[in-house]
């Protein structure tokens, strides 16, 4: 007879074995997902009998997980802010930092009413959500250029009732917008070519590439966004973004000769990385 804590077990050594660094909290993820209750209800039920399919489900989530398929691709879903996401291969898994963009934008957007807001690349649809949840009179456009991630974002526009407060388009960065708008957030694709090889392979091997890589130096996107941004910003707007830990001074610099007029500033995240430049007080040309 098998219990959930031999099959907690079992799977904990399996994921540890194939390098998975959350392999106790991970097993009781998957096993919680099989089951189809949330963690607590397992570590409260570890002397539970378990039937054997349910078991053989649960051996392939984790064989699964063991060849490093995201956590968030097995369950289908990942918190956000403050609400639960539903993720695809199709889009990227949502990072704890862009929670902090998040934060940001809901701070500068304090000051206005009723602004016109640009989720740039919006992927599951994690900052767009967020930003109309949390601040009510906003109306944001969310572009992606992958139609698939732009149907699932919809998908979790729609199960979190946001559908009115978004409005989502297809295209490359800023060019589907119908009007200039008040602020620009994207976390766009920022990791150069060369660091395919030394990526974790969750990330590598399963999340969409179009969602990571730009160009050699993983600068593409943001300077094609800052040269378009100019035609997109209303007077006095602002532009967040998120970017790869070593490219703050460089963008910086790039964004300061775009708008010449506007205070550019480097934010680091949580873990002490700069992560976020933020353009403020843009004049429109
Ligand atoms: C790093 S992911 C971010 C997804 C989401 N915003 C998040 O923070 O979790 C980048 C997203 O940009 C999209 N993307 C890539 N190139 C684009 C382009 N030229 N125009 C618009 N979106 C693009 C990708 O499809 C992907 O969904």
């Amino acid at each position: 007879m098998t219990t959930i804590a031999d099959v907690l077990y079992t799977a904990n050594q399996r994921l540890q074995e194939a390098g998975v660094d959350t392999a106790a909290l991970d097993a009781e993820l998957l096993l919680a997902h099989a089951l189809q209750v949330d963690r607590t209800w397992v570590l409260a039920h570890e002397n539970e009998l378990l039937p054997s399919e349910l078991i053989a489900r649960f051996d392939e989530l984790v064989a699964r997980r063991a060849a490093r398929e995201p956590l968030a691709y097995l369950t289908g879903q990942r918190w956000f802010f403050d609400f639960q996401l539903r993720v695809t291969p199709d889009v990227l898994v949502p990072r704890p930092e862009t929670e902090e963009l998040v934060e940001r934008a809901l701070h500068w957007l304090r000051a206005i009413s009723h602004a016109l807001v640009a989720d740039v690349g919006t992927g599951s649809g994690a900052i767009a959500l967020a930003v109309a949840k949390h601040a009510p009179s906003v109306h944001v456009y969310a572009t992606d250029i992958s139609v698939k991630a732009l149907r699932v974002a919809h998908e979790n526009a729609e199960r979190l009732g946001l559908t009115s407060a978004i409005t989502f388009l297809h295209g490359d960065l800023l060019t589907p917008l119908p009007q200039p708008v008040d602020l620009i957030l994207a976390n766009l694709p920022y990791v150069a070519e060369v660091e395919r090889a030394h990526l974790m392979p969750e990330v590598g091997e399963y999340e969409p590439p179009e969602a990571l890589f730009s160009g050699p130096e993983g600068l593409d996107h943001i300077v094609r966004l800052l040269d378009q941004a100019p035609s997109y910003v209303r007077q006095g707007g602002c532009i967040i973004l998120e970017i790869g830990d070593k490219q703050g001074a460089k963008v910086a610099r790039m964004a300061q000769r775009q708008f010449p007029g506007a205070a550019v500033n480097i934010y680091r995240d949580l873990a002490g990385l700069e992560r976020f430049v933020e353009i403020d007080g843009i004049e429109s040309h």
